[in-house]
């Protein structure tokens, strides 16, 4: 692979750029392609070099995180839109006293050899591209939940990650906070007694409304946008940050807020890192409560998992309410009716009557991207290792994809596969990529 980036040169990014790039209160990305830049460390033993790759709201935020951190340098920005990469732009020059290159194309940011490692901040439905690129390139990846857009995606993610031997943090950071370790911890411990029941939920009221079909924005190459996914005329209400209430190129809530609040379930029940998966999935749901509109995610969505050894049920729902209870959380249900619930913020113990009863805390674990750094360098699985939120972002496309089969779905976790047919014909599990992409499992 070279090392200079292939499509970037400074005529082609201003080609791209366009009018946004003469807009940029910055010097121009043009200025990013200084010939001369100051020397980069490239041993990971010194600083993690880390490039990003989608510049919108999370991958962002990631990176601002991570730049906290002495042992970070930030060397490469990459988006299919322009108009995104503005104010990263800005705040990596100021902070590390030089530009960024930007990418338009990540493979070419991952041709860099003195990049470490990469943060994968896109839309769902590239993230099985991204990250398979990421790891044949060798780079170490923080990687945004839900892992994949759909099964077959996140089995081949698996088998690239061990295949190439990559340190994957996984964005499902309340693996990483205090109330949701805490409660973990009590759980884990027996503290509640024999769980038989978990419920996590979210609340979901929102509408898209209708938006014309239009001519993207010059900033935006909405071909490259839409990547894999099938290709849908441009609206301006299904591409960023929308695009999680379109099942192209999200799976609702249930893959964007289930993948965290069933996580702690699993790992409430689980000891470690390899969760338990469910034999058994069904679900049912629609576009009930919200249908004038142009989101095609089901807003009303009840899910219910049967797992064993231990003998449990996991019930999932996407609702308009859950009354007297916080918008979003996950409970675990002993069998004499005590129960743990937590959520962002809190979490509580209570006796079958409601009544709170005293909580025991853990010691803290330490911030989700200081755990990602620590690994990188001690080559140790981290908090949320790719393999085992694989496992979560499963059972998620199983509610789905029981939804959209209508029937139940049954799962055998050694083989990471459905069993039979039902839900296999569902956008959850597979989908024909456009051309001219192509997805490769290291198997
Ligand atoms: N961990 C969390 O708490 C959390 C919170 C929000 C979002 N997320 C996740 O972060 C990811 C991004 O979500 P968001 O809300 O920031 O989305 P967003 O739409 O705001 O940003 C995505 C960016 O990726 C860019 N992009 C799309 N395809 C690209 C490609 N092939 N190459 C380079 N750039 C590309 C888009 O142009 C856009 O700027 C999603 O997977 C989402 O589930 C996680």
């Amino acid at each position: 692979m070279s090392t200079e980036p292939k499509d970037l040169t400074r005529r082609k990014l201003l080609q791209r750029a366009g009018a946004a790039a003469a807009s940029l209160a910055v010097p121009a990305f043009a200025a990013a392609m200084d010939p001369n830049p100051k020397k980069r460390s490239s041993s990971p033993n010194e600083k993690v070099v880390i490039g990003l790759i989608g510049c919108g709201g999370m991958g962002a935020s990631n990176m601002r995180t991570l730049m906290n951190s002495s042992d970070v340098e930030v060397a490469a920005l990459c988006d299919v839109d322009t108009a995104r990469i503005t104010n990263d732009f800005k705040d990596v020059t100021a902070k590390y006293g030089r530009q960024p290159d930007v990418y338009h194309d990540y493979r070419s940011m991952l041709d860099r050899k003195d990049i470490d490692a990469v943060i994968v901040g896109t839309p769902d439905h590239w993230h099985a591209l991204n990250f398979v690129h990421a790891c044949e390139a060798g780079k170490d990846v923080y990687q945004e939940k839900p892992i994949s857009h759909n099964i077959l995606e996140a089995v081949a993610m698996v088998n690239a990650q061990k295949k190439f031997s990559r340190v994957v943090q996984v964005g499902t950071w309340q693996r990483s906070t205090k109330e949701f370790t805490d409660a973990i911890d009590y759980v884990r411990s027996g503290k509640l007694g024999k769980v038989v029941l978990c419920r996590a939920w979210i609340t979901d009221g929102t509408r898209l409304g209708h938006q014309p079909v239009s001519t993207p924005p010059e900033s935006l190459d909405y071909n490259f946008w839409v990547g894999p996914a099938a290709m849908r005329a441009y609206q301006s209400n299904i591409v960023h940050w929308n695009w999680r209430w379109m099942m192209n190129t999200g799976g609702g809530l249930t893959t964007d807020w289930g993948v965290h609040m069933i996580d702690i379930a699993l790992l409430g029940m689980s000891k470690g890192l390899d969760l338990p998966m469910p034999t058994e999935v069904s679900a049912v749901g629609g576009q009930w409560a919200i249908q004038d509109d142009d989101r095609t995610a089901p807003d009303t969505q009840e899910a219910v998992m049967r797992f064993h050894d231990p003998d449990f049920a996991l019930h999932w729902s996407v609702g308009r309410d859950h009354p007297g209870k916080p918008g979003h959380g996950t409970e675990f249900i002993g069998a004499d009716g005590r129960t743990v619930r937590v959520w962002r913020g809190g979490w509580l113990v209570l006796d079958a009557d409601g009544k709170e009863m005293e909580k025991v805390e853990a010691p803290a674990v330490g911030d989700h991207w200081t755990n990602w750094l620590d690994c990188i360098k001690t080559r140790q699985k981290p908090r949320a290792d790719l393999a085992s939120v694989a496992q979560t972002t499963l059972v998620c496309h199983l509610c789905n994809a029981a939804a959209y089969a209508g029937g139940t779905v049954r799962w055998d976790k050694a083989a990471m596969d459905i069993i039979g047919k039902t839900g296999k014909d569902t956008l959850s599990y597979h989908r024909e990529y456009r051309k001219p992409w192509t997805l490769t499992n290291h198997k």
